[in-house]
């Protein structure tokens, strides 16, 4: 074959494609039950947004970003993730003045420059969440209990969720001095780590590589101010009050920059490296940073194919149900146009099923082989002596059985 689709990049279709449309669909349900509407945005912006909300010295936007420039030499950037675009468009429509809280979800496709592996590819779908104006620790643990409500509703139970807290800029500096510190007293880090200690400390905690050389790792808990701390016990109770279960796990720190306080990570044990299913927190300065009024926010996003490995193992698929499909057939030539006329009312009679066919100048014999190789469960088969009487034949493709109907009537479909 001439072409392939690029590394990291996949197809989907069949179950799959139906899948991820029901996936989509609880999803939407249950975003729009707490109030949250949709809010679409580009698939590029400018490349800017991403170094200024992510972060410069972060994977995502140092190796990850596809950046490209435009035929006016503008620098744009695929989107990698949906939260900058989304607080773009919450200033640039001026959401910020207008309205006192604003509740958005997204989908759409992200692309990062990962290396692919299972469960992770260079374009991915991402739905997610975002609160802004709301400052509580309830609507942190309202965004958790949407992402593990959706997790749940498509029947994925082996999960945990990890929550830590980032602290703010009043009680950071003191965390991040400390892990200096701390990891500058510490021989051999790998390359990735000297850099950033220098410029992203934080990052250590979650290094693959040098994990097990770090014991004792100074903790952001310790360090937290006291409305840190408040903050997080709330977020903790309220998770207990809404029956959802959590670890308090210190070395959580995520590869975005815009976070403070209350950060999460939703894992599934069942699957590989690549087991991170769902991840947010709050992020307070960003709408400030952006050029924006000063206005709090949380939110998360979820991976759609990881969740769909995930549901995958958990069952949900065998309980996708496809639409019956119904093929047209003729016995007759002459009897296309009636066929094709009968297939089109069909189709736009609303019921649940999937109309093919009829197709012209092949022999009944092979239109039925292929109503079999589909998988129709049904086959209409318009002939002349029925035809002429006002009927029309209908066989069940797996019991092997037909009879007739009147031309008019839908009911047996
Ligand atoms: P994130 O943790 O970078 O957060 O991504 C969220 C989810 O997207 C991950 O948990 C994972 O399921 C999925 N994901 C990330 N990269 C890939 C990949 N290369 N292939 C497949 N799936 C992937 C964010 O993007 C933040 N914007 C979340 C957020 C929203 N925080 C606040 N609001």
């Amino acid at each position: 074959m001439a072409f392939k689709a690029p590394r990291g990049t996949h197809d989907i279709f069949s179950v799959s494609a139906l899948a991820m449309s029901e996936v989509e669909k609880i999803a939407k349900e249950i975003f729009k039950r707490h109030g949250f509407e949709e809010l679409r945005t580009p698939i590029f912006e400018d490349a800017g947004l991403f170094l200024r909300s992510i972060g410069e010295a972060t994977d995502i936007v140092s190796k990850e970003m596809y950046v490209f420039e435009d035929k006016k030499g503008r620098k744009l950037a695929l989107r990698p993730e949906g939260t900058a675009g989304i607080v773009r468009s919450f200033i640039e429509n001026r959401f910020d003045l207008s309205i006192p809280a604003g509740k958005f979800f997204y989908s759409g496709e992200m692309f990062r420059y990962e290396r692919p592996q299972a469960g992770r590819y260079r374009q991915f779908n991402q739905m997610g969440a975002e609160y802004f104006g709301n400052s509580s620790p309830s609507a942190d643990a309202e965004i958790m209990v949407l992402a593990s409500d959706i997790l749940s509703a498509v029947g994925i139970k082996d999960i945990s969720i990890n929550i830590n807290s980032l602290g703010c800029p009043k009680c950071r500096p003191l965390f991040r001095e400390a892990l200096v510190k701390y990891f500058s007293s510490i021989k051999d880090l790998c390359v990735d780590c000297q850099t950033r200690l220098e410029k992203n400390p934080l990052r250590l905690l979650d290094c693959k590589i040098d994990s097990d050389k770090f014991t004792n790792v100074p903790r952001m808990t310790d360090y937290l101010c006291d409305g840190c701390k408040t903050d997080f016990n709330s977020v903790q109770n309220l998770l207990k009050a809404a029956k959802i279960n959590f670890i308090i796990d210190d070395k959580l720190v995520r590869g975005l920059d815009y976070y403070n306080r209350t950060v999460f990570e939703i894992r599934s044990g069942a699957l590989g490296s690549q087991d991170a299913l769902a991840g947010g927190g709050r992020y307070d300065n960003l709408v400030k940073e952006l050029g924006g009024q000063d206005t709090p926010a949380v939110g998360f996003a979820f991976g759609a194919e990881r969740v769909m490995l995930a549901a995958e193992k958990s069952g949900f698929f065998e309980k996708l149900k496809e639409r019956k499909k119904v093929f047209v057939a003729i016995a007759d030539q002459e009897l296309f146009e009636a066929a094709f006329a009968f297939s089109i009312e069909l189709a736009r009679s609303g019921k649940n099923i999937a109309v093919s066919g009829p197709i012209n100048g092949k022999s009944l014999t092979s239109q039925l082989k292929f109503a079999d190789k589909i998988k129709a469960a049904q086959t209409i088969v318009f002939a002349k002596t029925e035809f002429e009487k006002g009927k029309i034949i209908i066989k069940d493709m797996l019991q092997k059985t037909q009879k007739e109907i009147p031309l008019s009537g839908f009911e047996d479909l």
